[in-house]
């Protein structure tokens, strides 16, 4: 049988790309750090959690000792809550999103008072959805 191979491959061929869409579906389900929460992040936090570095000749510490710009460091979390920051499956004792749920007027809303708009109730949603997926980072390190 001459046609035996061609029609293996063939079959071969239309499985790899009947699977290719359903795979890309499973991914689009789950969310992506770097695509979807990174840029909320760096919106709203980076200007006060970042790496120490230098803005016009002064030394900027990353405020309470938390810095957001890399993914070891956000698990590894601040001062008060050290790996409290991002508890993986754990939305509720994570306080990377409690502190973004919080009301203008607590202490600890995130970011401060007056320091910029508060996180939209879907970014919450979808920062929670990270965090229950697991809090995986994908090939995303940031800054060391
Ligand atoms: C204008 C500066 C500013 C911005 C913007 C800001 N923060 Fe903060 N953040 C602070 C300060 C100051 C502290 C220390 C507060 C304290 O200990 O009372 C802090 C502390 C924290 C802590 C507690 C860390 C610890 O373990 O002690 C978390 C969590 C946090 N911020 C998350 C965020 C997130 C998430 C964002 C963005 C939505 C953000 N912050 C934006 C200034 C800022």
């Amino acid at each position: 049988m001459k046609t035996t191979p061609t029609l293996a491959l063939a079959a071969v061929l239309a499985l790899g790309l009947s699977t290719t869409p359903t795979t890309s579906a499973q991914d689009a389900g789950k969310v992506d750090f770097e695509k979807q929460i990174l840029p909320i992040l760096k919106e709203s936090c980076f200007k006060c959690h970042e790496k120490e570095h230098e803005e016009n000749g002064k030394m900027k510490k990353p405020k309470g000792g938390l810095r957001l710009d890399g993914a070891a460091v956000i698990m590894k979390g601040g001062k008060e809550y050290p790996n409290e920051n991002v508890v993986a499956g754990k939305p509720d004792a994570s306080w990377l999103v409690k502190t973004m749920a919080l009301p203008d007027s607590d202490d600890m809303a995130m970011p401060p008072e007056g320091k910029g708009d508060r996180i939209s109730a879907a970014n919450i949603d979808l920062i929670k959805k990270w965090i229950t997926e697991g809090a995986s980072f994908g090939s995303w390190k940031g800054v060391e």
